[in-house]
């Protein structure tokens, strides 16, 4: 047996016997929406192309032409000689559509957060404290794990309960962060930035906010919650999700910037993003900040959905962005309910421990422009016809 299989075989094993396996699937992107998996033809409610931009014609064919112009690859990494013009242009703007001084970019978003919140600690030294919401993303949990700090938890989305422990820690030595994210990936609502910003200023703490699902999606020209409030220290974002292509980007002040490039190791070694991806950026940065109509049909999509799920009974936690989990509690049976949705011709994946808490498994459904009105009908009169279906398996 090769070495150490007897040892992944038994992870494996333990996972099965929880329902918590999981595979990748391939699947074909198809129509507005939609994709082809297995060879059947599925409305796609598990992918983050809020925006329908992952297949824009614009964004395709920039990318061929900085491809064609500026090769596949950067070659390096950007402090040896991976920094093209289009990195410091895009990095430029990206600045200026967040309202900071300066932004760097980052091959992907949990790059991005694992490695600059684990630098932004390392600098802040030992006895920095962190606080954390419980809900937060993966790539921040590694963050604060490569920074050697234990996070101080808050209750998810209340910043009274951050409140109190930054009031209860008042006495302590040592630097203060906060960090957060602006619509939360699994649950669909939203952090109150503008208090969080207070209690950033009353207590002289960094405050960090990860705009994953909110850049493209919320905000003025779809530039997020937190572009043009005062008091974020670091916004963080990705091009993967609206803006349909690939990488991240953190802005913030110029020295914030500078320090980052001379410190944070996911930036400094790794292979500068490539030409291709970086057209695709670029055109999704023409596009975006002109797409209201889009942001608005996908916040009534986002409506039409929870009115339909509040309708058969189905608990959509906090969700008011175009994130909209359906709550089933059981894994195996997140996973039937996932199943019984497929086969009638809408994939949406079960989303189960360690990605949520335990006893939280749900249907995360994630909405997009792409979206006709049919399709959120269909997913409402599916979800309807297979909502009773999750108690069999449970
Ligand atoms: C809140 C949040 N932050 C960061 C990331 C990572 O972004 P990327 O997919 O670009 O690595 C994700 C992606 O799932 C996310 O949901």
């Amino acid at each position: 047996m090769p070495r150490f299989d007897d040892l992944f075989a038994a992870e494996l094993d333990r996972r099965e016997s929880l329902g918590l396996r999981r595979t990748t699937v391939p699947v074909v992107p198809a129509g507005r929406g939609g994709v082809v998996r297995d060879g059947r033809p599925l409305l796609n409610f598990s992918s983050n192309d809020y925006l329908g931009l992952a297949r824009h014609p614009l964004l395709a064919e920039r990318a061929a032409a900085y491809g064609a112009r500026l090769g596949t690859g950067a070659g390096a990494s950007r402090l040896v000689c991976g920094t093209l013009e289009a990195h410091a242009a895009i990095e430029a703007r990206v600045a200026r559509l967040k309202g900071h001084e300066a932004a760097m970019l980052l091959a992907s978003g949990w790059q991005a957060n694992a490695s600059v919140l684990g630098t932004l600690l390392r600098f802040a030294g030992p006895d920095a404290l962190l606080f954390a919401d419980e809900l937060n993303h993966s790539s921040l949990v590694h963050g604060a794990r490569l920074g050697g700090v234990k996070p101080v938890l808050f209750r998810h989305n209340q910043a009274g309960h951050l409140a109190e422990l930054l009031a209860e820690r008042a006495g302590l030595p040592g630097r203060r962060l906060i960090v957060t994210e602006s619509v939360f990936s699994i649950d669909g609502d939203r952090a109150d930035i503008a208090a969080l910003g207070a209690l950033a200023a009353e207590h002289d703490a960094f405050l960090y906010i990860d705009e994953a699902h909110a850049t493209g999606v919320l905000g003025a020209r779809g530039m997020g919650l937190t572009a043009g409030v005062a008091g974020v220290d670091l916004a963080m974002g990705t091009f993967s999700k609206a803006l349909g292509s690939f990488g991240a980007y953190v802005a913030g002040s110029r020295t914030l910037i500078d320090f980052l490039q001379n410190t944070c190791a996911g930036f400094i070694y790794t292979t500068a993003p490539p030409p291709p991806v970086l057209g695709a950026i670029d055109a999704a940065l023409d596009l975006v900040p002109g797409m209201d109509g889009e942001r608005a049909l996908l916040a009534a999509h986002a409506d039409a959905v929870r009115e339909g799920f509040a309708r058969i009974g189905i608990d959509t936690a906090g969700s008011t962005t175009q994130i909209v989990p359906a709550l089933v509690g059981d894994a195996a049976a997140a996973l039937a309910l996932a199943d019984a949705l497929r086969a009638r011709g809408v994939l949406a994946v079960a989303i189960r421990p360690p990605t949520v808490p335990a006893a939280t498994s749900r249907i995360r459904f994630a909405l997009s422009a792409a979206h006709d009105a049919a399709a959120i009908e269909k997913l409402v009169d599916e979800m309807r016809a297979c909502w009773p279906l999750r108690r069999m398996a449970a």
